[in-house]
């Protein structure tokens, strides 16, 4: 191994028994030829065509690949293409109008369909009340909206008319949405009133208001009334009712804007090494065409089916396989706005069994919390519609994985565990359940036409089954084209480390641990940079720490995820306070809700572990690491290079009583 703390927390099992998939699924696949692998090696890069083709094109593209100026490569370069229209307008024209697009299935019970004939109408109406108010191609439209209709609508009607979206997810804070338009010089916001959480409504428009206010630039914005009487609000300076605003522009169309393959679909702010979110920027044609491929030959998914993906739009994963994946492939996507387990534990499986889903995608954290609270909740319906299961944003170790192939799937279901990230776009890593043997706990080898390694600290490969940097050795076309905030970043994030550009080769640096077996399965092993990943939701220490240290009387913090008994990271926060000021229950519940309102809920620490200083090294550069081994209860090894390393065994008797360490 070649950096003791470099791995990830998590120390997965080995990998239970291969199996093979079912051969009733294997017969209805839409993928089953063994020989694609090598197929797409041979002729690369225009095995890509491949997904390409599942697009309707305004303009037929020249090249699939341009690579002269990597790491900026250029997918399909020459074509041009609207995604809303391949979303909506050809499965019209292809005589699929009635077919639902979007079942929606409401926090309160309530149920809506949308067909794609009534999901056109409504992205046409609100895509000329946008361009009436001045939105241009290229500007970009912040969606602030929970798991409403209402936020695909709008991206989608952003989409028709060429403005890139950016989606921030509806549980950030208002300081979150300032920073995300501000860094987008975003001038166009649509947001709501409010939303149900926990069974209360939940104001979402103060939280708008606070980032308006922070916010140099006017902001146009348009308010969803989700909650009616039950939260009244008042509307202001550049405020509009959304349906007052869409409704005057009934009955309207709009021509889709043909946009470039490579013009910017949309920006996802994504957490990195730094304090300052990633705007990770996605291209039309290569993310379209990359989604839709692998919706169709991972995912199964087919137009006849109802496909649920579990996830939240506000995160890349509901943006590739809730909305962009499925609705270009014509099929019915079911969009909850709810938790699992309310009003019961069985809420998802009476979705499953009501609307007969046939795939179903979703996150270890939620799988092993179906595990904890037993098997009764999902025996209690019919799940036999069932086809295909997923799993994303974690590693998943064998237990779970066997339960969800044995409670939710039956044994009858495959299992895709599928590696990707904000920035891949897309999947990149999974087995194709019509072909591949799978192996609970490894994700599988890279997909068709991608090329994944392992390398160690100088970027030389390792051999099989040996830890190390997960890395893209070639480009894919879903790929990540830039980040918003500069080409110089995007360089220095992903193409630095292991890329050799005086020989021409760039290798993606994904910031994952990994190892590879002999039959090129990949497991990951964990996250390697300064990025936690807790419950799927991808969160910076520094992000974390710098609205910590914003308290008064906080002087020093670091922060770590640390795996608690049933595997869910938690936070861990260490603060050292200045000298006028003693630890108290008070800087400790101001350091809880500052980072509640920096960042939001998602980032609570669950414990704040005050000590008078922070382990360091001699050049005065806190070891984070340490300090996830003790929160995680591991073994330290050589404390000497700290130029403080009495304050460990201080540390430790914090968190675990003086007892524990004298031991
Ligand atoms: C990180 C990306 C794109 C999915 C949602 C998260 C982790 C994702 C898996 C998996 C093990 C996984 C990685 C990755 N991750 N999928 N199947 N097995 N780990 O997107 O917020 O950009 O986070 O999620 O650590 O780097 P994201």
């Amino acid at each position: 191994m070649v950096d003791r703390n470099g791995w990830g927390r998590e120390r997965p099992a080995p990998t239970g028994a291969p199996r093979s998939p079912p051969a009733a699924f294997v017969e209805q696949a839409n993928v089953t030829d063994e020989e694609i692998y090598e197929a797409f090696d041979e002729n690369w890069p225009a095995c890509w065509e491949r997904a390409a083709e599942l697009l309707t094109w305004n303009e037929p593209y020249d090249t699939v690949l341009e690579a002269e100026d990597a790491p900026f490569y250029r997918w399909f370069t020459g074509g041009t293409l609207n995604a809303s229209y391949n979303c909506l307008d050809r499965h019209l024209e292809a005589g699929r109008k009635t077919h639902t697009a979007i079942r929606w299935e409401g926090k309160r019970g309530e149920r809506e369909t949308y067909t794609y004939r009534d999901l056109y109408v409504e992205v046409n109406e609100l895509a000329a009340a946008l361009r009436a108010l001045g939105v241009g191609e290229d500007d970009a439209v912040t969606i602030y909206l929970p798991m409403i209709p209402e936020l695909p609508i709008a991206m989608l009607a952003c989409a028709r008319i060429g403005a890139p979206h950016s989606v921030v997810f509806a549980g950030l804070s208002s300081e979150a949405l300032a920073t995300r338009m501000d860094a987008a010089e975003s001038e166009y916001l649509i947001t709501c009133d409010g939303y149900y959480r926990r069974g209360d409504a939940f104001n979402q428009k103060a939280k708008t208001d606070n980032a308006r206010i922070a916010l140099e630039q006017d902001v146009q914005t348009i308010v969803v009334d989700r909650l009616g009487d039950d939260l009244p609000h008042v509307l202001g300076e550049n405020e509009r009712d959304y349906d007052d605003f869409r409704e005057a522009f009934e009955g309207e169309t709009v021509e889709p804007v043909p946009r470039d393959a490579e013009d910017m679909l949309f920006l996802m702010y994504t957490s990195g090494t730094t304090g300052q979110p990633k705007g990770v920027v996605h291209s039309t044609g290569g993310y379209l065409a990359h989604v839709a491929w692998t919706s169709h030959a991972v995912l199964d998914v087919k137009p006849e089916d109802t496909y649920w993906c579990a996830a939240d739009i506000g995160w890349i994963t509901g943006h590739s396989y809730i909305v962009y994946g499925p609705l270009a492939l014509g099929t019915t996507t079911v969009m909850y706005e709810g938790t699992p387990d309310y009003p019961d534990r069985g809420r998802l499986w009476e979705i499953v069994d009501r609307n007969a889903v046939d795939v179903f995608y979703t996150a270890p954290t939620a799988i092993r919390a179906f595990m904890k609270w037993g098997e009764e909740f999902p025996e209690g319906y019919d799940l036999s519609s069932l086809r295909l299961l997923g799993s994303v944003g974690e590693p998943i170790s064998s237990r779970p994985w066997r339960w969800y192939h044995e409670h939710i799937g039956n044994e009858e279901c495959p299992i895709v565990d599928t590696w990707w990230q904000t920035e891949t776009g897309a999947i990149t890593v999974s087995t194709l359940p019509g072909i591949d043997e799978m192996k609970p706990g490894a994700a599988g080898p890279a997909l068709p036409g991608t090329d994944a390694r392992v390398v160690d600290d100088s970027g030389d490969e390792v051999g099989p089954d040996e830890a190390g940097y997960l890395v893209l050795a070639r480009p894919w076309p879903g790929m990540a084209r830039t980040l918003y905030d500069g080409d110089d970043r995007f360089v220095a994030e992903y193409w630095r480390r292991f890329s050799d550009p005086g020989d021409d080769r760039w290798w993606y640096e994904s910031g994952d641990a990994a190892r590879i077996d002999a039959d090129g399965y990949i497991t990951i092993l964990g996250r390697v940079d300064d990025v936690i990943n807790a419950s799927g939701h991808r969160l910076s220490t520094m992000e974390i720490e710098s609205a910590i240290t914003n308290v008064d009387g906080v002087a020093e913090a670091a922060v770590v995820g640390r795996s608690n008994a049933t595997a869910e990271t938690e936070i861990y926060a260490y603060v050292s306070t200045d000298g006028h000021n003693d630890p108290d229950a008070a800087i400790r519940e101001a350091i809880v809700e500052n980072v509640e309102a920096t960042i939001g809920p998602i980032a609570r620490p669950e414990q704040v572990i005050f000590t008078p200083e922070l382990p360091k090294t001699r050049s005065g550069k806190i070891m984070r690491r340490l300090l996830e081994d003790v929160a995680n209860g591991e073994e330290l090894g050589d404390t000497s290079a700290l130029r403080n390393p009495e304050i460990v065994g201080e540390i430790q008797a914090e968190i675990f009583g003086a007892d524990a360490v004298d031991e």
